[in-house]
């Protein structure tokens, strides 16, 4: 610091200028007070910063050095980007994780570079930072808002716990596509559900005070529709219309604006035609000035440079050109910036009013997370040792992860088990696996630290349990990684044999089938979304000795598991639940907890009926169920319907609904009441779900739309009346120009534990 205002009297700049930057009196609690502060903080510094030094700011860098040693200088890359770092071109860098690390790099940036501006470090904290937590997926099967914000916070206190401030989540891409893989990374297929999750995600990360010890920087990605791969291919084209645009993609980014969120990423796909990353319509137009988003927007890894194979830009120099006109702030390891912008600047391509702006959005964010007031404040490695891993985290990712788990079926009560006097095998590689439940964005996690399906069954002393693998998932000669592809064993059923011994001899059969961990993801996508390799025909196998299985599903992505659907009398959707997964499935199979997780994505009976959701738009020949004349939107192999609907799950009791009333209120608000009932034995939570249908519009408009949730927790026969109030904001939809409007007219109401309820009634909006 001290050598900032040397600088400073060397360039003749005054000192009362450069101590407005570095000035902590002026902290203040009053909110808008301290982002005033945090304004002229930001205008003062960037008035001392030369061309070069802002350029420096948008320049994100991996850290893949061991940043407490010499650096590598066989590395070239490695000593250019210390090269760069030494001389204040860098502003980010990502990957580097653990006290020790970040606070050598903070350091070179703090105490080596001419103004001493500290560097914000980013990393993908998707699920869970070292304590790692249900994928995210699964926990928005759990629609339980608080549960997931605390998930967020707790990831957000343990990742800022190891010198970290920024997290890359959460994503709030809508996908309809079960074969993308990173469907596991997102909340599913609903704008409002998804919105609802992201800001509750946000504000777990961010909570009140950005500057706290304890929170992080948020960051929505991927702007926009990478959810919409074609043909479900990651980084694949994404082709739609504007209204799916603003009324799907658009909502939960905008949610998420709303409630503060401090930064976004663009995407790696092309959104008709023009790359996300070069898409000034995007990031200008709507972002930034519609939505007055004043954080900052970070390039995808390379997307900067994708833009060159895509066809959009001719050069690094071209594209470098259209990712900042555009409105990328931040150049995540393209090196495009670093190497190119000061020309463009000086050539008039590109004006440095824009460096300004991009260069002021990044240094807010690093005021707003205190970093100026002490760059080691998330640096105390007493306290990394005291908060990684604390048991408190691990006791809520399991009331998370069983939050999360979905009931799909269950005949004859087969579930839950029965405490004593089993015999039960457990069957499948996954059901020991204590590793694939972490899911693929276990980046600080450790291997073999889930608890697996045997473990925990194994706590249950009643029963005799035996465990047969029957077959692997992944062969034994296949990298596993989180770089290389998989290999997926097709062949190998020599463990059959004994598993069905075991299965023979056994009351009821756990078998527990489903995705390796690394079969989701980034770059994860699957052209099948059946149970992978031999587990099928395992399956098969056993039902042909034993009917009374359970079938323990863990995935990424829903799986088309028709033939099980019809075959097997339970089933239970566990997806990958993180460190405590064993554990939560446990106590889930016994009954020790009455599952309440609804589908957050339809599955599809088979992957030909993709994209397929529950809020589609009436085609002109929708009916003919049944019929012989071929007339009418259908398939003629599959049904039209899919597997398991959105907003579905069963529980160990049962559920009804009734009374639903509706009344128009002043202000064109709409009250909707209905009683719930648990109809069934023992106690139990329902996720009730109100749908609205607006049945003639401007536009065409979905069969039904989620637009209000309510949990509710009841004994054996008691009776809840719960409300529903639906707004403007509920109740009107964006035209295919953009405008939001709310059309009178007749709407429908659907009320239930479902999509596919069919309890409804109407209104006219006036
Ligand atoms: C992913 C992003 C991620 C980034 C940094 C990219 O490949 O698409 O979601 O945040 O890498 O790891």
């Amino acid at each position: 610091m001290r050598k900032a205002i040397l600088i400073c009297l060397i360039l003749g700049i005054s000192c009362k200028e450069s101590k407005n930057y570095l000035n902590t009196s002026q902290k203040n609690t009053n909110v808008s007070v301290a982002s005033l502060n945090i304004e002229r903080r930001v205008d003062s510094l960037l008035k001392l910063m030369t061309l070069e030094e802002k350029i420096g700011q948008m320049n994100q860098y991996n850290g893949f050095w061991d940043a407490t040693g010499p650096i590598p200088k066989s590395d070239n890359q490695a000593a250019l980007k210390y090269e760069h770092l030494k001389n204040g071109l860098v502003g980010s860098m990502l990957n580097v994780k653990g006290v020790k690390q970040v606070k050598a790099l903070q350091k070179i940036a703090v105490e080596e570079t001419r103004l001493g501006i500290p560097l914000i470090f980013g990393f993908d904290v998707i699920h869970g930072y070292k304590t790692i937590g249900p994928i995210p997926l699964a926990e928005a099967a759990s629609w339980d808002l608080e549960a997931i914000k605390k998930a967020a916070q707790n990831a957000a206190e343990e990742t800022a716990a190891s010198g970290i401030n920024w997290t890359f989540a959460p994503m709030v891409d809508i996908s309809r596509d079960a074969r993308w893989g990173r469907v596991m990374e997102g909340a599913g297929e609903d704008p409002y559900l998804g919105s609802k999750i992201g800001v509750a995600r946000v504000n777990g990360f961010q909570g009140d005070d950005l500057a706290s010890p304890k929170t992080i920087a948020a960051c929505a990605k991927h702007f926009a529709a990478y959810g919409y791969a074609e043909a479900g291919r990651d980084y694949n084209t994404a082709d739609i219309g504007t209204s799916t645009l603003y009324n799907v993609v658009f909502p939960p980014f905008k949610a998420v604006t709303e409630a503060g969120v401090r930064t976004f990423m663009n995407a790696f796909n092309l959104l008709n035609d023009v790359p996300a990353t070069g898409n000034e319509f995007l990031q200008r137009d709507v972002l930034k000035n519609e939505w007055n988003f004043n954080g900052f927007v970070v390039s995808d890894w390379g997307s900067i440079a994708e833009m060159i194979p895509h066809g959009y830009a001719k050069d690094i120099k071209h594209a470098a050109e259209l990712a900042a006109n555009a409105g990328s702030d931040m150049d995540m390891e393209s090196s495009a910036y670093v190497m190119e912008l000061a020309n463009l600047v000086k050539e008039g391509k590109v004006e440095e009013k824009l460096i300004d702006d991009a260069v002021k959005r990044i240094l807010r964010v690093k005021f707003e997370l205190g970093l100026f007031d002490d760059p080691y404040r998330y640096c105390n490695e007493e306290n990394e040792k005291v908060v990684i891993g604390k048991n408190e985290f691990h006791e809520d990712a399991l009331d998370m992860a069983k939050k999360s788990i979905v009931l799909l079926k269950n005949e004859n009560n087969l579930l839950p088990l029965k405490k004593e006097h089993q015999k039960i095998a457990v069957i499948g590689a996954l059901a020991n696996d204590k590793t694939s439940p972490l899911g693929s964005w276990r980046l600080a996690g450790d291997d073999g630290t889930a608890v697996s399906v045997v473990e925990g069954l194994q706590q249950y002393k009643g029963n005799i349990l035996t465990y047969a693998k029957g077959a692997d998932v992944v062969s034994p000669d296949s990298k596993v990684t989180f770089v290389n592809e998989l290999k997926i064993n097709e062949t190998d059923t020599s463990g059959f044999p004994e598993a069905i011994k075991v299965a023979k001899a056994s009351d009821v059969v756990v078998m527990v089938l489903g995705e390796h961990g690394y079969q989701s993801g980034e770059a994860r996508s699957r052209a099948n979304i059946d149970l992978p390799g031999v587990q099928q025909e395992l399956l098969e196998a056993i039902y042909k000795v034993n009917k009374n299985i359970v079938l323990v599903l863990t995935n990424g992505r829903p799986l088309a598991i028709t033939w099980a659907d019809k075959h097997i009398p339970a089933i239970v959707e566990a997806w990958q639940l993180g460190v405590q997964s064993g554990n939560a499935i446990a106590q889930v199979l016994y009954g020790d907890y009455n599952p309440s997780g609804k589908l957050p994505m339809t599955f599809p009976r088979s992957v030909g009926q993709i994209p397929i959701y529950y809020n589609y738009k009436n085609t002109g020949r929708p009916y003919g169920e049944n019929s012989d004349v071929v007339f009418w939107s259908h398939y003629s192999d599959e049904s039209n319907q899919p597997l398991y609907p959105f907003g579905y799950g069963l529980s160990y009791t049962t559920f009804s609904y009734k009374n639903l009333e509706i009344k128009t209120l002043a202000g064109r608000e709409v009250k909707v009441s209905v009683d719930v009932t648990n109809t069934g034995t023992i106690k139990g939570k329902e996720v009730s779900q109100l749908y609205i249908q607006d049945k003639f519009a401007s536009i065409a408009r979905p069969v039904k739309e989620l637009k209000g949730f309510e949990m509710v927790v009841l004994e054996p026969n008691e009776t809840k009346t719960i409300e529903f109030i639906l707004t403007e904001k509920e109740l009107g939809f964006y035209t295919n120009k953009g405008a939001f409007v709310v059309e009178s007219g007749v709407f429908n109401v659907f009320v239930g534990g479902s999509s596919n309820t069919t309890l409804s009634s109407e209104f006219t909006l006036e």
